[in-house]
């Protein structure tokens, strides 16, 4: 079997997002959808109603009262900041392995992960543009494809960072000449095979290379922009992190300056922190939403 062969069976291998997720992300760019079709799929899944009501009636909600449904879940908390909830706390059991071949620890891509959702509101919100479910879960999962493409960055490590040091190729590129595929197409695959929404394909595709997409360019810019500040940050960034170029001009067309970035990881690390530790559950709270801060 052909080395790409390998790499695309892969995608096989990936543990399943949660069917009730995979439809209800396939449902989120649909104007038909309301709410409470959506609550109707996911409460069919006993696992995601039992952590949506544990964190719901955890001290960081601070709400007066029990919630005991995901109806009531909705009502109390809204219908995005629920779906958020629930795309975290589920895309955790997919981004939670260690993924030697890009460095990194256990948890350190759910983090990178999660990091790049919320600054996906952030940075809309800068930019005077809605802060889409759309764009939280193409943020969520836009290095899914490093999952797959880990074991085999492994193998071949020694030659991509070749590349990325001889001929000053970006990791995604060298990834591309040696193993014939990039962690953003891979990951552009999977998404295909779940149906998600064009859009999210796109930006996870295009990630790193947000000029290539041919549609949806706003959507996948801005999944770019975040991965950029991201990767800044330092938060649950691997061995990947320091061989991107070229973001310097995505920055200026959107007119964001040191400045901006600096006010944009403060906003992070204050919500990040909260996130880490509700969805880690290592400590109590004070009662405040990681979710309504602003
Ligand atoms: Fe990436
Ligand atoms: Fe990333």
């Amino acid at each position: 079997m052909s080395l790409n062969d390998q790499i695309l069976q892969s995608i096989d291998e990936l543990p399943p997002f949660p069917i009730v997720i995979q439809r209800a992300v396939q449902l989120i760019e649909d104007p038909r959808t309301s709410a409470d079709n959506l609550v109707d799929i996911l409460q069919f899944d006993p696992s995601i109603t039992a952590n949506v009501l544990k964190l719901c009636n955890s001290a960081y909600f601070g709400l007066r009262r029990t919630v005991s449904s995901l109806r009531e879940a909705l009502v109390m908390v809204g219908f995005d900041q629920l779906m958020e909830i629930i795309l975290s706390q589920e895309s955790s059991m997919l981004l939670q392995a260690p993924c030697k071949g890009y460095e990194l620890r256990q948890a350190d891509l759910w983090r990178h992960s999660v990091a790049c959702a919320l600054l996906s509101r952030i940075i809309s919100k800068r930019l005077n543009r809605e802060a889409t479910l759309t764009l939280f879960t193409a943020a969520l999962l836009h290095d899914i494809g490093k999952m797959m493409l880990g074991h085999f960055v492994q193998d071949y490590f020694g030659q991509i960072k070749n590349l990325t040091g001889e001929r000053k190729l970006s990791f995604t590129e060298a990834e591309k000449e040696i193993l014939g595929i990039d962690h953003a197409e891979l990951g552009g695959k999977v998404a295909e095979k779940w149906k998600f929404p064009e859009p999210i394909i796109l930006a996870i595709r295009y990630h790193h290379a947000p000029s290539h997409a041919s549609k949806d360019r706003e959507v996948v810019e801005l999944i770019s922009l975040c991965d950029v500040v991201a990767m800044i940050t330092g938060i649950g960034g691997g061995a990947d992190g320091l061989t991107y170029h070229g973001d310097g001009e995505l920055m200026k067309r959107h007119h964001l300056g040191e400045k901006d970035i600096e006010q944009f990881i403060v906003k992070l690390e204050d919500r990040f922190q909260l996130v880490d530790e509700t969805l880690n559950t290592k400590r109590g709270g004070e009662g405040r939403s990681w979710l309504t801060m602003s």
